[in-house]
Order: structure tokens, then sequence, then C-alpha cells
């Protein structure tokens, strides 16, 4: 009787709280001009886990993702206000350099968008400009970075070919690839199965489960089994809102806010 009242009064917050994050992110609010698309956003996101971004179009998704590696900040009408707090540093602070925070912080787009390059150049040009001039080194990381994006086998006899002539799942793998490159620690991906077939976007989970034994993943998806079949903890995004944020299981059978069940039931969005 005793632990039943005990659970209840647990707050929700504190029984979720059992990792560690690797961002902290808190009261965060970007405008683009007058157009308010992030709003008290407040969460943090697990280390070595894959975490789910979800939610219809136009809900910031993209935006949100853009925050944590700071490239949101290219655009010029952007103003912030709150803190992001990757690894206990405050990635707003002057004093932390961008380009430092992306040698953590990865990021694989929508579109595979490799270089105009060959295959090996592509994995090798991060390293290289970190100062890896040894050739017998490079060769040693993109090896490494190829089977690591589980593309080896398939191009490890045509690395000097140019990028553009994989297809398009191959191209995607190749990006991730690059971007394990520079050893990151954090890989952010925005809709990366979106414009690739069924069978490229099995193999880019099946990645993805893989890479999270190594790596924290923030993945945005518009695929709602997608988020179910890969992620552990899901957070539902809607007008620049975080409406829910728990483990993924939870979300997608139990979720406590009549919104995320209108969403994933498919009744909006
Ligand atoms: N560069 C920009 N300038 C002005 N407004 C922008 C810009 N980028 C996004 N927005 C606006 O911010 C809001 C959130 O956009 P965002 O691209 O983050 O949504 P999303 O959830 O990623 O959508 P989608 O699922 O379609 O990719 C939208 O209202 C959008 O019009
Ligand atoms: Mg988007």
């Amino acid at each position: 009787m005793d632990i039943t009242i005990n659970k209840q009064i647990v707050p929700k917050n504190e029984k979720e709280q059992d990792f560690t994050p690797v961002f902290k992110i808190n009261n965060l609010n970007l405008w683009y001009g007058q157009d308010h698309a992030l709003k008290d956003i407040k969460f943090d996101i697990p280390e070595k886990q894959v975490t789910a971004i979800i939610g219809p179009s136009g809900c910031g998704k993209s935006t949100f993702i853009k925050t944590l590696n700071r490239m949101v900040e290219m655009v010029p009408i952007v103003r912030m206000s709150g803190e992001i707090v990757y690894r206990d540093k405050n990635i707003f602070n002057a004093k932390y350099g961008v380009e430092e925070l992306r040698t953590q912080v990865g990021m694989v787009f929508q579109k595979p968008n490799p270089f105009p390059k060959s295959i090996y150049e592509n994995v090798a040009y991060g390293p290289r400009i970190h100062g890896i001039k040894n050739k017998k080194v490079l060769d040693e990381v993109v090896e490494k970075s190829l089977r690591g994006a589980a593309i080896w086998d398939e191009v490890k006899d045509r690395l000097n070919e140019n990028a553009y002539g994989l297809s398009g799942g191959q191209q995607q793998r190749l990006c991730i690839a690059r971007c394990l490159a520079i050893e990151p620690d954090v890989i952010l991906m925005d809709e990366p199965t979106s414009a690739l077939d069924p069978i490229s976007t099995l193999k880019v989970e099946e990645l993805v489960q893989e890479l999270k034994k190594d790596y924290s993943i923030v993945i945005v998806t518009h695929n709602m089994q997608q988020a179910a079949r890969i992620s552990d903890r899901t957070a539902f995004f809607l007008n620049g809102e975080v409406v829910e944020y728990t483990d993924t299981s939870t979300l997608f059978s139990n979720p406590s806010d009549k919104r995320t069940e209108d969403y994933i039931t498919g009744r909006f969005g």
C-alpha cells in the first residue's frame, strides 16, 4: 500500500532522469524575426542512446536540432534566449568556439550531401583539416569510418571513384562515415532516411542501432514507426513546444498528453 502511494507522489521527471545527459536544454527560446519558433524548451538528452524528435511539419524539429551544434545561427534573423549545456559547457558562451563544438557534435542531413570528390577524400577531408597528413594514418581512419558506417565492403575496391557514383543510400552512409571520421561524441540526424528507399532506410536504421553503443544520437524523423523502432526516448514537438518527452515505449503505448495521443494515432499532422 505504501509503495503505491510512494509511486504516485514521485514526480515523473525524477523517475525519468535515470541517465547521464550529454545535452541539457534550459528554457530555450528561438525567434526567426517575429516568429517564435521554439518556446521554452527544457529537457535533457541522454548519452549513448537514440533520442527521436517527432512532430508535424513546421513544428520546429530542424530548428531545434540545428541549435545543438549552433548551425541555426547561420540564419541572420535568428534570436535566442536560454541555455544549452553540452557536457557542462554552455555552448552559447563566447569562450566556447563553434568549431570545437562541431568536432564533438556532427550532423547528417536529410539529403545525402557528399562533396564532389572521391569516396576516400570525402572521408579523409575532416581528419586532414584537423591536421592529419600521414597517409597511413589517413588510410586507417578512412577504413575505420567506412566500416563504422557499414559501407566498407561496398566501396573498398572503388575508393578513388567519385562519391556521386554511389546510390542515394550509399551516399548517406558515406556521409555518416564522413561524420564518424572526426570522432564526434554526438551525431545529429535530420530525417536521414526520408530520401532513401526502404532497403537503404533499413540499413541506416540498423546502423543507428549499432552506432549508439559509441555515440549519442539525436534523430529527427517524420516516420513514427521509425522513431518507435530505433529510439530509446522520444520528444513530441508541436508549434515550437515540447508537448511530451519520455521513453519511446511509453510515449507510443501510453502517452500522457491528449495532443500526443492524437498525433500518434494519426488524428492530425
Ligand atoms: N530560415 C528561416 N527563416 C525564417 N523562418 C524559418 C526559417 N527556418 C524555419 N523557419 C520557420 O520556423 C518554423 C519551424 O521550422 P522547422 O524547419 O524547424 O520545422 P520542422 O519541424 O523541421 O518542419 P519539417 O517537418 O517540414 O522539416 C516554421 O514556421 C518555419 O517556417
Ligand atoms: Mg525539418
